[in-house]
């Protein structure tokens, strides 16, 4: 009897070890949860990118010894250039699966470390430079569902104009690419070229410093179809039909933002006005960045920037950044947007800069800023993970809600020793609108189009349990995200016609239509796939729909 109750005993507190480690307890203050999705990827992802199936591109770099990962069927490496492994028979690409959290090594030949990217209409991902004889270099995924054997395709020639080391891509309106800036590199192109030559960008050369913080410069499509550039602390919008400066900001203050210095930026949530119009007020957050100079001179480590700088890029007055303080300092934070719109700061380093052995201190809360909360009560810190993800480390938005982690290597090689050793593991963070608290209020979808044509209305079929509905459709598109910046990533509120009644209307489970009004053009929304989520009273649904705009 008494060893029963000993035994009951010791298995209780197992279990209650157990769950502890696995549903770690909410601090008071602190919101969402996190979990380990898979002790070893394989990779350690610095670019990483969500397909229109739900599964997930990992892309390390090709010289940096072999992965934790090796190719299948006996395939190997051989490419006589590569600077580190001639024969290699590990993968340096998998195709990450979330829930059976699985990994599929995808093979790689050309060198993409530190390259850029961005889907294209039909939800190919086009992915571009890299270093070596990975410079010059278009390569191509095109999607399929996990079971599948979908891989890279690499161009033989050397599509690039110009050498793309540290560029950022952003999907233009009529579903080209344009590719800006790159190390030492003052230009711009467009994929496919179609003939069109490279064209010099004076800004990207004025933003030029002595450790080069234009590196990776935040470019964000305006709804009026003009590009805004940020790098080093200046921007401009810039139209690109007419290589026309349109406009010029103010320097923002403190410190540099841009690579090796790693702040990072979004386009805050662009939303429809009744006629269907976006872009009254266009505001860019910029967050986070480090000391100048601080790659050139890296020891002891300078504590990295503290502050946001928040600007309205379309209003007529004269635009002035306005700055506020984040809770912790943080170099190398990702900035994405969680299903909710508001945007997740994660990842990082409260010291120091991007770079190998560059940082410490960890920043491992991450913090939430609600865009529409007054100023002085934006930031709400959220729950710590364990893991430090410094250089080389990314975040991007699922469809069901969490956000992925992974990746952090701040070695030439793979390294499991030492403070920061090479991050194998994936985590998601769940923010806290997934509670179960929240089921009451949060809508499932129960149909939803698969294409959307611009300007047009479409209708939404729900399912919610609450009494009380009030719903909001919004649709987040899939970024390439490396480097503290996703490059393409936007977040628009549709614009609402009406919500009927089908079933219920108590307190039993309730059906209803929600008609919207697809984004108008290609400006607003190129042309794409993007997660369709629903919210009720601002809990969103915990499944996106994938849908894609197209001109008809
Ligand atoms: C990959 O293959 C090599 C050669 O067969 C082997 O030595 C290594 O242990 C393998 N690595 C993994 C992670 O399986
Ligand atoms: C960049 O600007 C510097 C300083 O104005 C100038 O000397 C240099 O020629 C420019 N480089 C290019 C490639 O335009
Ligand atoms: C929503 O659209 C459906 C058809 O798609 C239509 O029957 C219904 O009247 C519309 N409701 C509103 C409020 O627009």
């Amino acid at each position: 009897m008494r060893n029963r109750t000993a035994q009951n005993l010791l298995l209780f507190i197992a279990a209650v070890l157990w769950l502890h480690q696995h549903y770690p307890l909410k601090t008071a203050n602190a919101q969402g949860t996190w979990n380990v999705l898979l002790d070893n990827a394989g990779i350690a992802s610095m670019h990483t990118a969500v397909t229109h199936y739900g599964n997930v591109i990992f892309l390390d770099r090709t010289n940096i010894g072999p992965s934790q990962i090796n190719l299948t069927n006996g395939v190997c490496r051989d490419n006589a250039i590569d600077l580190t492994l001639t024969h290699d028979c590990s993968a340096h690409s998998v195709l990450f699966t979330p829930g059976p959290n699985t990994v599929r090594p995808l093979f790689i030949f050309t060198d993409t470390w530190c390259s850029s990217g961005q889907f294209g209409p039909d939800g190919t991902l086009v992915q571009t430079g890299g270093d070596n004889d990975g410079l010059m270099k278009v390569r191509r995924f095109t999607p399929c569902p996990s079971d599948q054997s979908c891989d890279w395709v690499e161009e033989s020639d050397n599509s690039l104009q110009d050498g793309r080391w540290y560029a950022s891509n952003q999907l233009l309106p009529d579903g080209r690419q344009i590719v800006v800036g790159g190390r030492s590199v003052f230009t711009l192109e467009f994929i496919p070229a179609s003939g069109s030559q490279k064209v010099v960008l004076p800004f990207l050369n004025q933003t030029d410093d002595a450790q080069n913080d234009n590196y990776y410069p935040f470019v964000h499509l305006l709804p009026d179809g003009n590009l805004y550039i940020f790098a080093n602390r200046d921007s401009i919008v810039y139209n690109y039909q007419t290589n026309t400066v349109v406009k010029t900001f103010p320097t923002i203050p403190g410190e540099p933002r841009n690579y090796p210095s790693a702040g990072s930026s979004v386009m805050l949530p662009l939303q429809a006005d009744a006629e269907n119009v976006y872009g009254a007020n266009v505001e860019v957050l910029v967050c986070g960045g480090a000391q100048p100079n601080c790659f050139l001179y890296p020891a002891p480590f300078p504590p990295a920037s503290q502050t946001c700088g928040r600007i309205s890029v379309t209003g007529t007055d004269a635009p002035a950044w306005n700055m506020e303080e984040m809770p912790f300092r943080r170099a190398m934070g990702d900035m994405v947007f969680v299903a909710s719109g508001d945007v997740l700061i994660v990842n990082g380093a409260e010291n120091g800069c991007q770079g190998w052995g560059n940082a410490i201190n960890p920043t491992l809360s991450p913090v939430m800023y609600v865009p529409g909360a007054s100023e002085g009560s934006r930031f709400i810190t959220e729950a710590p993970s364990t893991i430090p993800r410094v250089y080389h480390s990314t975040a991007n938005l699922l469809p069901d809600g969490r956000v992925l982690i992974a990746g952090s290597n701040t070695h030439q090689f793979y390294t499991f020793t030492g403070d920061f050793p090479t991050e194998l593991r994936v985590e998601a963070f769940s923010p806290s609108y997934l509670d179960s608290s929240n089921d009451g209020e949060r809508p499932s979808i129960v149909s939803a189009p698969t294409t959307i044509v611009y300007g047009q209305a479409f209708t939404v079929q729900v399912q919610v349990t609450s009494a009380a509905a009030e719903f909001g459709v919004s649709l987040v598109s899939s970024p390439f995200t490396t480097h503290s910046f996703s490059q393409g990533l936007r977040f628009l509120r549709l614009r609402l016609v009406g919500q009927v009644l089908i079933s219920g209307g108590d307190s039993s489970t309730s059906s209803y239509s929600v008609n919207v009004t697809a984004p108008p053009n290609s400006n607003v929304a190129p042309p794409a796939y993007y997660m369709l989520f629903v919210d009720n009273q601002g809990i969103p649904s915990a499944a996106a729909s994938w849908v894609q705009i197209t001109n008809s």
